[in-house]
């Protein structure tokens, strides 16, 4: 079990409170945090990195969950946030991060979003030359400063799922490290525009520790060609990635520690440093580390079907939960009310959306399961809730936060209304 959960006469907790309890209070589906164990990841994260350099700093992936509690949480800490859109820069002033422990990430950004980076003194991670151009129009108008970054692709193959491998050659995340002196040089060049940073990202879900190593090599070359054109390189970012053992039991994931992680890519940016004679910032942008494992989505078994195999039919789908349709995503499932009962049947579970593919968890072995049951469905805190939906028009669930003994919501059920407030009948549908 994740150490956000522990099972204690036959129920399934979360820290302090237990689960069934949670799902009668408030209902299903219902996605569940622990807090404490977010900020016992922040700060073990941290001081991993903290152990070879004092000048770190965490840059939480908004889009794992953008829930401005579980920023304000992060926020607490110290952390600052990696944004990739105006609503999660919203998310992340509202929950409490200061504007300079912002990065604006992003291959696509509109106008509006440069303004706003701009207006509010937020670092950019400027992702193509032509975006440079504009940002320099904007930053002329506004006569207003920025510092940027550029989104670096260190072409590295990595061992993730395709969808989710970003640093590759033909990805189409960042400029290739063979163009990225001229961008440095231009970016020099504008009057109002600074480059002060280096960002990257590889991928996600990543298991093993190489890749970030060899990433950081190719950063820390550029990083001495870029300090001989003149950049004072303040940051260089090396993205999230690190992944969480989906699979447990029997036969789990061998997941790296961020201690692993520090050991194998400290050395070389601590190196690389002193080599080129700069002491810029370390910046890291965990999502998944951070909250993945924190969480569980509770839904209810609607009814057990017994055909040629076994299905249980549950209150939450891929509307909820998209990264098992989406990735083939593994996520253990625990028949919550029933946490000790030992495995009696395999079964499927499938969730309420009109697709074959609504499949949460397939083929596993399950305690004797009935109507009723409360079925938790683990490590769901990263690209869980943020990635849900309302197709075939199901209101979002709450999300509840735990802290001990306590548990309340952090985000309230959407209604029906809330989902028809934004619809509008043209006139001729009008009486
Ligand atoms: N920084 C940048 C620029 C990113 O694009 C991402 C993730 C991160 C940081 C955080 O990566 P993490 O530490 O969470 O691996 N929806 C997919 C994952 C997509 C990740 C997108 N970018 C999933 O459910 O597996």
């Amino acid at each position: 079990l994740p150490e956000s959960l522990a099972i204690k006469s036959g129920h399934l907790y979360c820290g302090d409170v237990d689960t069934v309890q949670l799902a009668e209070k408030f209902g299903t589906p219902l996605y569940i945090t622990n807090e404490r164990h977010v900020i016992k990841n922040y700060r073990r994260f941290e001081a991993a990195l903290k152990k070879y350099v004092d000048n770190v700093q965490l840059l939480y992936a908004a889009k794992a969950n953008e829930n401005p509690v579980l920023i304000q949480t992060l926020a607490r800490e110290g952390a600052g946030a990696d944004v990739f859109s105006l609503g999660e820069l919203r998310a992340a002033l509202e929950g409490g991060m200061p504007a300079d422990k912002l990065l604006f990430n992003g291959s696509s950004k509109t106008q509006a979003d440069l303004r706003a980076a701009v207006e509010h003194g937020i670092k950019i991670s400027v992702d193509s030359v032509d975006e440079l151009r504009q940002l320099d129009a904007i930053t002329q108008e506004l006569k207003k400063p920025v510092k940027i970054g550029f989104r670096i692709n260190p072409e590295i193959n990595v061992p993730t799922h395709p969808k989710i491998a970003t640093g590759i050659k033909n990805s189409k995340f960042g400029i290739p490290a063979e163009m990225i002196l001229d961008a440095y040089k231009e970016a020099l060049a504008c009057k109002y525009i600074t480059p002060v940073g280096m960002h990257c990202h590889i991928g996600s879900q990543i298991l093993e520790i190489e890749p970030f190593a060899i990433a950081c090599g190719v950063m820390m070359k550029v990083a001495k060609e870029v300090t001989k054109l003149g950049v004072k390189l303040e940051f260089v970012d090396f993205g999230g990635g690190l992944g969480i053992p989906y699979h447990r039991g029997e036969n789990p994931d061998k997941a790296p520690t961020p201690e692993e992680y520090a050991a194998a890519v400290m050395p070389v940016f601590v190196a690389a440093c002193k080599e080129a004679g700069i002491s810029p910032a370390f910046w890291v942008e965990p999502g998944r580390w951070m909250v993945g494992e924190s969480t569980v989505l509770l839904t209810k078994v609607n009814s057990v079907k017994r055909v040629h195999k076994t299905f249980i039919n549950v209150d939450a789908g891929f509307n909820l939960l998209i990264r098992p349709a989406m990735y083939d995503s593994w996520h253990e499932v625990i028949v919550a009310n029933k946490a000790d009962a030992p495995a009696k049947i395999t079964a499927t579970v499938t969730g309420p959306i009109c697709e074959t593919g609504d499949i949460l968890a397939a083929d596993r072995n399950l305690p004797e399961t009935v109507t009723g049951d409360i079925v938790a469905v683990l490590d769901a805190g990263a690209y869980g809730y943020a990635m849900s939906s309302q197709y075939n028009s199901r209101p979002r669930c709450p999300e509840v936060l735990v802290n001990g003994d306590k548990a309340e919501l952090m985000r309230r059920a959407e209604t029906y209304e809330d989902m028809t407030a934004t619809v509008v009948y043209p006139s001729w549908h009008r009486k």
